[in-house]
C-alpha cells in the first residue's frame, strides 16, 4: 500500500494523554426520558446521563501534570499563604496589572466591583451583555447599555472582529447620560454571547483614546483574552509576529481593572480575580473580598486552587497551546459549514454557535427554538450543549418584558485539552442527524421561572 504526499501539514495537541475519565453511552429511549424529567433544560441533566458534555467551557478544563504537581505543594494558610503571591506574580507577569483580589469565580470579582464602582441611576455601556456581568450591574443600580458594532448582531456577517466596540454609539450614550453617569465601560473580547467574537487591539485603542477623554476607566472581563489575543495575532495587521503573550499584555494595558473567570483561559475548574491599577480600588476591593468570599489572600479559594491558577496562567499563553484550543473549535465548525448547516461565522474561540432561526425557521422566537435544539441534539447523541437566545436573555428588569434577541443560538463549547478530534466527529454528525430531520422538530413552552438568570433553572415542556 502507498500513500500520496500529504498536501498539507497537520498540526496536533501540543500534549499526550496521562490519565482517562470512562464516559457511558445511554440508549434514545433513556435520553428522551432523562431530558423531559429534566424539565427540557440541560442544565438540569445528571452530568452522568451526558456522553460528550459541551454545555460550557468553565471549568470543565483538563488540567496538566504541573498543574496537578502544584495542588500537592498548596500552601493552606488563613493568611498569607504562599500560593497567593504566585499568583498574583503570574497575573502581574502575564496581564500587567498591579493589585490582585482573588474571588472564587469570575461573578463574584463582578459583584464585588459593581458594588464599588455603580451608584444608583449609573449607566454602563459595554459590548454586548453578559449573563452575570449584567445582573450585578443591575442589582447595584445600575443599567447596561448595549455598544457592540451592528455585525455582532448578524451571524452570517464575517467581518474578523465582530467584537468591536461601535464608537459612535459610545460616542452618543457619553454625551447622552454624561461621563459622570458612566463610572466605567465594561469591555469583553471575545464575547460571549456575540458568538466568541473577538475585539481589534485598533477598537480597543480607540475606546481607551476615548474614554480618556472623558475620565472613564475601562474594565476588561479577561474571561477569554488569551483567545481574543490569538485571533489579533491570526487577523490584524501587524500582530502576525508578536507572541500570544505579548499582545495580552498589550490588550490589557489599556485598560484600568479587570475581572476575570479563571474556570476558562486559566485551564483550572475553579477560581477567579479582580485586578487592577487603581489603589483606591484595590483597597475597597479588598476589603469587601472579606465580608463576601474569604480573606484577601484566599478570596474562597483553596491555597492548592491558587496554585493551578498560577500554573495554568502561564501554559495559557503558550502560542502551541492557543493555537490548538481554537483549532479544534475551527475543525469542529468547519465540518458544520461543509455540510451547510447555519452557525454563526466566523467560528468562535471557544464554541461554535449554531444559528437556531435559521435551523429551525418554523419555530417562532416565543417557543425558544434554541432551547428545543439544545434537547434534539441531546436526545440524538447524548452530547450536551448550551442555549444563547431568548431564554438566557431574560427579561427587562424595569418593564418585565421578555428580550427577544437578533441572536438564537445554541453554543456547543469545548472544554480545553478534554475531547478529541473523533470526538468533534461525533458532535458534527449528530448536528447533522438533527438538521436533516429539522421539519419535525417542535417548540418548548416555559412552565417555571425563576427570578434571576433563569436559563440555569427553568423548566419547560413540548408546545403544541
Ligand atoms: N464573563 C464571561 C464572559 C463569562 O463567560 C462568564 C461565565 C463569566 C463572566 C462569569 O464567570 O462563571 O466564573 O462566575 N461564563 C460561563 C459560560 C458560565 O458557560 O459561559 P463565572
Amino acid at each position: 500500500m502507498s500513500y500520496a504526499k500529504p498536501s498539507r501539514r497537520s498540526w496536533a495537541e501540543p500534549w499526550k494523554i496521562k490519565m482517562v475519565e470512562p464516559i457511558r453511552m445511554t440508549t434514545l429511549a433513556e435520553r428522551a426520558k432523562f431530558i423531559f424529567e429534566a424539565g427540557y433544560n440541560t442544565f438540569l441533566l445528571r452530568s452522568e446521563d451526558v456522553y460528550i458534555d459541551l454545555l460550557t467551557d468553565s471549568g470543565t478544563n483538563a488540567m496538566s501534570d504541573r498543574q496537578w504537581a502544584g495542588m500537592m505543594l498548596g500552601d493552606e494558610a488563613y493568611a498569607g499563604s504562599k500560593n497567593f503571591y504566585n499568583l498574583w506574580e503570574a497575573v502581574t507577569q502575564h496581564y500587567g496589572y498591579k493589585y490582585l483580589v482573588p474571588t472564587h469565580q469570575g461573578r463574584a470579582a463582578e459583584h464585588i466591583l459593581s458594588q464599588i464602582m455603580i451608584h444608583p441611576g449609573d449607566v454602563i455601556p459595554g459590548n454586548m451583555y453578559f449573563t452575570t456581568t449584567r445582573l450585578h450591574q443591575e442589582l447595584a443600580g445600575g443599567t447596561f447599555t448595549d455598544v457592540i458594532v451592528d455585525e455582532a448582531h448578524d451571524p452570517a456577517n464575517e467581518a474578523p472582529f465582530k467584537g468591536n466596540v461601535s464608537i459612535a454609539k459610545l460616542k452618543r450614550v457619553i454625551d447622552e447620560v454624561g461621563a459622570r453617569k458612566i463610572p466605567y465601560v465594561c469591555i469583553a473580547g471575545p464575547v460571549n454571547m456575540a458568538g466568541g467574537q473577538p475585539q481589534s487591539m485598533e477598537n480597543m485603542r480607540a475606546v481607551r483614546d476615548l474614554c480618556k477623554r472623558h475620565d472613564i476607566p475601562i474594565v476588561l472581563d479577561a474571561t477569554r483574552a488569551i483567545e481574543n489575543a490569538y485571533f489579533i495575532q491570526q487577523r490584524e495587521p501587524g500582530y502576525k509576529t508578536k507572541s500570544v503573550a505579548e499582545i495580552l499584555k498589550e490588550y490589557c494595558s489599556y485598560t484600568d481593572t479587570c475581572t476575570m473567570s479563571a474556570k476558562k483561559d486559566a485551564l483550572v475548574n475553579i477560581g477567579g480575580w479582580l485586578a487592577t491599577n487603581d489603589q483606591g480600588l484595590y483597597e475597597e476591593a479588598r476589603n469587601l473580598v472579606v465580608v463576601y468570599e474569604g480573606l484577601h489572600t484566599y478570596g474562597g479559594l483553596a491555597g492548592r486552587d491558587m496554585e493551578a491558577m498560577a500554573r495554568g496562567i502561564v501554559e495559557s499563553v503558550a502560542d502551541d497551546h492557543i493555537r490548538a484550543r481554537v483549532g479544534q473549535v475551527e475543525y469542529l465548525g468547519n465540518h458544520l459549514l461543509d455540510w451547510g448547516i447555519p452557525i454563526v461565522k466566523p467560528i468562535g474561540g471557544h464554541a461554535v454557535f449554531l444559528d437556531a432561526r435559521a435551523f429551525y425557521p418554523h419555530i417562532p422566537q416565543s417557543q425558544y427554538p434554541a432551547q428545543a435544539l439544545t434537547c434534539d441534539i441531546y436526545i440524538d447523541s447524548g452530547v450536551r450543549t448550551m442555549e444563547r437566545g431568548a431564554v438566557s436573555a431574560g427579561r427587562d428588569a424595569k418593564t418585565g418584558e421578555e428580550h427577544f434577541p437578533k441572536l438564537e443560538l445554541v453554543r456547543v463549547t469545548l472544554p480545553r485539552r478534554v475531547y478529541t478530534q473523533a470526538h468533534m466527529d461525533v458532535v458534527a454528525e449528530s448536528v447533522l442527524e438533527v438538521y436533516e430531520h429539522r421539519e419535525q422538530a417542535r417548540g418548548l413552552r416555559m412552565t417555571y421561572e425563576p427570578k434571576y438568570l433563569r436559563f440555569f433553572q427553568a423548566r419547560f415542556e413540548r408546545a403544541e
